[in-house]
């Protein structure tokens, strides 16, 4: 119990690994249905997959095959938390050698207690290795283990670690490439940048730290910001959507920037946007979170200002790469951290070329 309890105790943007060795292997779970995995990059990798295996097999003596590995993810309805289960799915069963029967991703449909009963299963059926992105953020301290929750972890020989992307790192990038427009934001040159924010789950850090970090680097520039709202869209479209129109109903003109904690959101800003009869670059900016690949497209046709690439490839393959390393009993760090990358109209096709 106590594993869970670590489990529930620990906040992440992303995922959290943490090994149950010792524990042996154990009886079946729902098994996930296979998702179905596109892209030439994968493909590519495809050639190098039977080495990967090859070379984890040998690492740990035997095969990763029979270990088993349970995942929760807060929620499958999530554009960003889709593509990273699918490639986390993906890099285990095909680079790494686990058996899809032995891989199995639950969602944790947006209810703690929902997840919490999940992962008291796993800890039943003995998984090897469990893999969870938290329903409710709140439960943690922070997003990062501190100086005395690693003691303890050490101290219980509890074989835990975190990761994901430091959001301030993407709240930046989005002040920034407000800042880099030719106004800097100012589109009405009455030296205040005038905004409304989008926010996601408020609990969650990536929240937190995307809301205060996109502000903060056009003040850090020296730039006056006046918010005009801020609001939730629990990094739903439809609900930014609705949050964006009704915005744009009350302070029209007024709005010269719409910040959005991700892209899901800042595509239902776009449908306001457009309904508005605003031209996005003319007279109105639009940044996001995550680059998906329709906002993506969205920057190369000047539809949306910038976005963040959030880095589900790396992510997911760090957190595979962190659970064959516990079950090969090898010491692992307590927090992994990916970068993300801006995404501009300078490198918007690049970034595409990547995600497909
Ligand atoms: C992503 C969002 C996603 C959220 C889920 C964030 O890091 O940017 O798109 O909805 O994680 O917790």
């Amino acid at each position: 119990m106590r594993l869970l309890k670590k489990a529930l105790a620990v906040g992440l943007a992303s995922a959290m690994v943490f090994s149950m060795a010792g524990c042996g292997a154990g009886s079946k779970g729902t098994t996930a249905a296979p998702e179905a995995t596109t892209a030439a990059e994968t493909k590519k990798e495809d050639t190098s997959a039977e080495t990967t295996a090859e070379a984890v097999k040998d690492a740990v003596g035997g095969d990763v095959a029979d270990k088993k590995v349970g995942i929760s993810i807060y929620k499958f309805d999530d554009n960003f938390m889709t593509l990273y289960r699918t490639e986390l799915q993906r890099y285990l069963t095909e680079d790494l050698g686990f058996k899809k029967e032995n891989v199995v991703i639950q969602d944790g449909k947006g209810d703690q207690a929902e997840q919490t009963n999940q992962i008291q299963n796993f800890i039943t059926q003995k998984y090897d290795v469990l893999i969870l992105n938290l329903v409710q953020a709140s439960s943690a301290p922070d997003r990062e283990p501190d100086t005395q929750e690693e003691q303890r972890w050490k101290d219980d020989k509890i074989n835990a670690t975190y990761v994901g992307c430091d959001a301030r790192q993407s709240g930046t990038y989005q002040g920034e490439e407000i800042f880099e427009t030719s106004n800097k934001g100012d589109i009405n040159g009455d030296g205040v940048v005038s905004y409304i924010m989008i926010q996601g789950d408020p609990e969650n850090v990536d929240a937190q730290y995307r809301t205060e970090f996109s502000v903060k680097a056009l003040t850090d520039s020296g730039m006056q910001v006046k918010e005009l709202l801020k609001q939730r869209g629990d990094w739903d479209q439809a609900k930014a959507q609705q949050i964006a129109q009704d915005a744009l109903t009350q302070y029209g003109d007024q709005i010269e920037v719409i910040f959005c904690n991700n892209d899901a959101m800042a595509l239902g800003a776009l449908q306001a946007i457009e309904a508005a009869g605003r031209t996005v670059n003319k007279d109105i900016y639009l940044v996001g979170v995550d680059a998906l690949t329709e906002a993506v497209q969205n920057v190369i046709d000047g539809k949306q200002t910038g976005t963040v690439f959030n880095d589900h490839f790396s992510q997911a393959r760090t957190a595979g790469d962190m659970a064959v390393k516990f079950i090969k009993g090898e010491s692992v760090d307590n927090v992994n951290m990916v970068d993300y990358i801006k995404v501009t109209k300078d490198n918007a096709q690049e970034i595409l070329d990547k995600l497909k």
